[in-house]
């Protein structure tokens, strides 16, 4: 068969579903090859892939307070290489000497502490592989009606996943000898906001980590260079960055990330401050908004997380919610990580949505549209993790599925620079 006569039938078996591979083109006298690029002591990305970056807002008054989202539409895997982690700073990245650096243990201890980075170093170490997430994650979800536009990107990108390596803060905490009255460990980074935020005693002395390792090599300045907290399933902003001071205390700090930001409204008008834990979520990013698919097979992929534990099971529906099936989650399933899940679809042509839910070890689901709405006000700005709903369209184009609300618009209480990208009322 000549190499037209191949992709023909390829493509038509790829049409019918049954994709077979059945000849190969060999050439038994290929030119020469050319001598390639030489070594090199610190490797980069193939110029071919410039394209995957972070994604910045326009919409953004300025590039010191925001989020850059991952790129989950166009990456796989529940790592994130370091470059292309989500990033969310307050006042800009610091540029820290690691010579200099210093972090100061004090207040309600016997003995108050200072680290220098070769002193933390020498301390008893764990790595674990878990997912970070912004508080903000999904704020686009909060427009009504939903934005067409929207990206598996700037839905969900709020989110990566990384193996960190540090000392748990238990063995800090234990070396500088908590009083009987210790009740809260408030952190500082030391960015230009000083950011604090506090942390009960029981879940620093749980599985909090001084880190100074992401993915085997030093942290990348706007991840936190050269130490950060990082503490697993709960919301990004307390895994401070740049870590410089933990002071223990009796009472939390009642700081500004904690009080006008990162506090949760409900549908009363009440508002709840400390809500840590990131809930369930999950998302499809292939196919996914703003990308366009073919007749025949597709292996929907995505992923799903949950500050709970490990995720059980998640769900996937491709005739618009009426039935789900189990997806195949991907190997390893870890605590608290972003675990891979894929299932395998033929696409007739058909307009339709599809869509993920993901349910935790704990028995979580993640809820509706409809659902989070009840329990969390319209206007409110974090935690949403609503299913995302992707229309395939019958041109292939795929946009956004999510239904549009009943009832009353409501804008934000205040525009945020998080996941919202600036929501504007
Ligand atoms: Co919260």
């Amino acid at each position: 068969m000549d190499r037209r006569g191949f992709l023909k039938t390829l493509a038509a078996a790829l049409a019918a579903g049954s994709a077979r591979v059945i000849a190969v083109e060999f050439d038994p006298f290929p030119p020469a090859p050319r001598l390639g690029k030489p070594l090199s002591p610190v490797g980069e990305r193939s110029r071919f892939e410039a394209h995957v970056r972070r994604y910045i807002s326009p919409n953004l008054p300025s590039l010191h307070t925001g989020a850059a989202f991952a790129p989950i539409s166009e990456l796989d895997g529940i790592i994130h290489p370091g470059g292309l982690h989500f990033e969310r700073d307050h006042a800009g990245v610091p540029e820290i000497d690691p010579k200099k650096w210093r972090l100061v243990i004090h207040g309600l201890v016997e003995r108050p502490l200072i680290f220098d980075l070769e002193t933390l170093m020498r301390m008893p170490t764990e790595s674990r592989i878990y997912f970070i997430e912004c508080a903000g994650n999904g704020q686009n979800g909060y427009r009504e009606p939903p934005e067409p536009t929207l990206t598996a990107t700037r839905s969900r990108g709020l989110v990566s996943g990384a193996e960190w390596t540090g000392v748990p803060l238990r063995i800090l905490l234990e070396e500088a000898g908590l009083k009987p009255e210790a009740r809260w460990v408030i952190a500082e980074g030391a960015d230009a906001s000083a950011w604090v935020r506090s942390i009960p005693i029981d879940k620093a002395l749980a599985d909090v980590l001084v880190a100074f390792r992401q993915n085997g090599e030093a942290l990348r300045p706007e991840n936190g260079y050269p130490v950060r907290l990082v503490v697993p399933g709960w919301e990004g902003s307390i895994q401070v960055k740049w870590l410089r001071r933990i002071l223990i205390s009796d009472q939390p700090a009642m700081s500004k990330g904690e009080t006008s930001e990162y506090t949760d409204v409900r549908p009363d008008g009440t508002v709840d401050a400390f809500t840590w834990v990131m809930e369930p979520q999950s998302i499809i990013t292939r196919p996914s908004g703003g990308q366009r698919i073919e007749l025949g097979f597709h292996e929907i992929r995505g992923l799903a997380w949950s500050g709970f534990g490990r995720i059980a099971r998640v769900e996937v529906s491709t005739d618009g919610g009426r039935t789900w099936q189990a997806a195949r989650l991907s190997e390893p399933v870890l605590d608290r990580a972003l675990t891979r899940f894929t299932f395998p679809w033929r696409w007739d042509g058909k307009e339709t949505v599809i869509q993920s839910r993901a349910i935790d070890e704990k028995g979580n689901v993640q809820p509706t549209r409809e659902e989070f709405f009840r329990r969390w006000a319209r206007n409110n700005r974090y935690h949403y993790n609503a299913i995302q709903a992707w229309r395939i369209r019958s041109d292939g184009g795929v946009e956004n599925g999510d239904p549009p609300l009943a009832g009353t618009r409501l804008p934000p209480l205040a525009a945020g620079g998080c996941g919202g990208e600036v929501l504007d009322g």
